[in-house]
């Protein structure tokens, strides 16, 4: 049985949460790939949101069992908090959410790190979320890093040790002005670990590979997007694991001919959180209004997000790095009421029409060549089926199709599980 992928395609908060949840009826096994807890997986349904940030999007529902994947980092104190909110709707997560061992935790001086780093970075920080991803992929990456199943071992807190007296250096080094309690934020996390160890650790590629012989129905969930990659994303300004497809191979021990369907995530607009280039960003009443109705605020950090037009040089990009085969797009409702619509279909490069994504896509370099399309002023949150879609909206999914060669197989015209329209 093969694995289907699913995965944001733009620069996250696409809604990948939204469409997990749409989607675990028909799957048996829910795995997120990579990412941390910087990611903020939003869901709503019967008038509750939910947001969660490590755990999978198929945690609702009774039929799935839910995989913390190798290519995760976990940070035990807010993966506590995450699982008693979740208990606090009364779900038993004791069998149904398993944790791979080769996860790498995130150490409380990981977080300091990253805010050490970000502050000594001053005007060119990275906008990261200060969850201490990039420093936890760091030690990953550098061989030093402590694992999910380390904590079975006798000697794990000396090696955590060694670990944090390590990062105290590297803070020092820093010279920046950053106030902590390192006792107390040990506390928090020696504590936390109990909550952790309360579930099941697993090998979790063997556990998969033999779900796959069993004829199992696997999702993968990404998080993130695909531009933020940290090799084919906006560098630096991009988060530390792989967003694409192919992280979906290292972050579960997924061999690259198990995956069937690659399911790619856009918004009818494009948004940003964090610093970067972002070649169609509005600064005008457009992008506010974006922002306003979409209530474009990071389900992580709360921060304002950064508004655009669809830019179909970078979509494209994105889908041909990810062998997407479906596409789902978000949020046309938030589109309702604009008189005209821009896509942009090309860039001016340095004086140079071109259609593909250059090394170097920052303000001064590219300016987006726009196609103008006829909004739509109807409300579409209330909408059920693709037969009462607007021509106008019908008119820009059929452009999008024929531009990105790929068929939009979901409409989303609201935030509730309800309001998923399929095609
Ligand atoms: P980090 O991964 O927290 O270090 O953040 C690196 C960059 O990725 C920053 O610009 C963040 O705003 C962005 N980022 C990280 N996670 C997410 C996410 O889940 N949604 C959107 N942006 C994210």
């Amino acid at each position: 049985m093969a694995v289907d992928l699913l995965l944001g395609l733009q620069w996250g908060d696409e809604g990948k949460g939204k469409i997990v949840d749409v989607l675990t009826k028909d799957y048996d096994i829910i795995a997120r790939f990579q990412g941390g807890p910087n990611a903020g997986h939003t869901l709503e349904f019967d008038g509750i949101k939910h947001v969660l940030h490590t755990i999978p999007s198929g945690i609702f529902h009774k039929n799935a069992v839910n995989v913390v994947g190798n290519g995760v980092v976990i940070d035990p104190v807010i993966f506590k908090k995450e699982l008693q909110a979740l208990e606090g709707f009364g779900l038993d997560l004791s069998s149904t959410l398993l944790i791979s061992r080769k996860a790498h935790l995130i150490l409380p001086t990981h977080r300091l790190l990253d805010a050490a780093s970000e502050t000594a970075k001053g005007k060119a920080k990275i906008g990261s979320t200060l969850k201490g991803i990039g420093p936890t992929y760091m030690d990953k990456t550098g061989r030093n890093g402590l694992r999910v199943g380390d904590l079975e071992l006798d000697d794990w807190k000396e090696k955590y040790r060694a670990l944090a007296n390590k990062h105290e250096a590297m803070i020092n080094f820093y010279n920046v002005d950053i106030q902590y309690n390192l006792a107390e934020l040990e506390a928090d996390f020696f504590d936390s670990i109990g909550a952790l160890k309360a579930l099941p650790f697993i090998d979790s590629e063997e556990y998969l590979h033999q779900a796959q012989k069993a004829g199992k129905k696997i999702l993968a969930e990404g998080a993130q997007g695909s531009l933020l990659d940290i090799d084919f994303g906006t560098y630096p300004f991009v988060t530390s694991s792989n967003t694409t497809a192919a992280g979906a191979c290292t972050g579960l021990g997924v061999a690259p001919n198990r995956i069937k369907e690659v399911m790619g995530i856009f918004k009818a607009y494009t948004t940003r959180v964090g610093s970067g280039p972002f070649p169609t960003e509005l600064f005008d009443q457009d992008g506010e209004t974006m922002g306003r109705v979409g209530n474009e605020f990071g389900a992580t950090t709360g921060r304002p997000r950064r508004c655009g037009w669809l830019d179909l040089v970078a979509l494209k990009y994105a889908v041909n790095i990810n062998g997407v085969t479906q596409l789902m797009m978000m949020k046309g409702d938030v589109l309702s009421g604009f008189e005209k619509l821009k896509v942009c279909t090309a860039y001016n490069y340095k004086g140079n029409k071109i259609t593909h994504l250059p090394y170097n896509i920052e303000a001064q370099n590219v300016t987006p060549i726009y196609t103008e399309m006829d909004g739509w002023q109807e409300d579409l949150t209330q909408m059920s089926a693709a037969a009462q879609l607007p021509k106008a909206l019908n008119d820009y999914i059929a452009f999008l199709e024929a531009e990105l060669q790929v068929p939009i197989k979901i409409v989303s015209v609201g935030p509730d599980r309800k309001q998923t329209i399929h095609r």
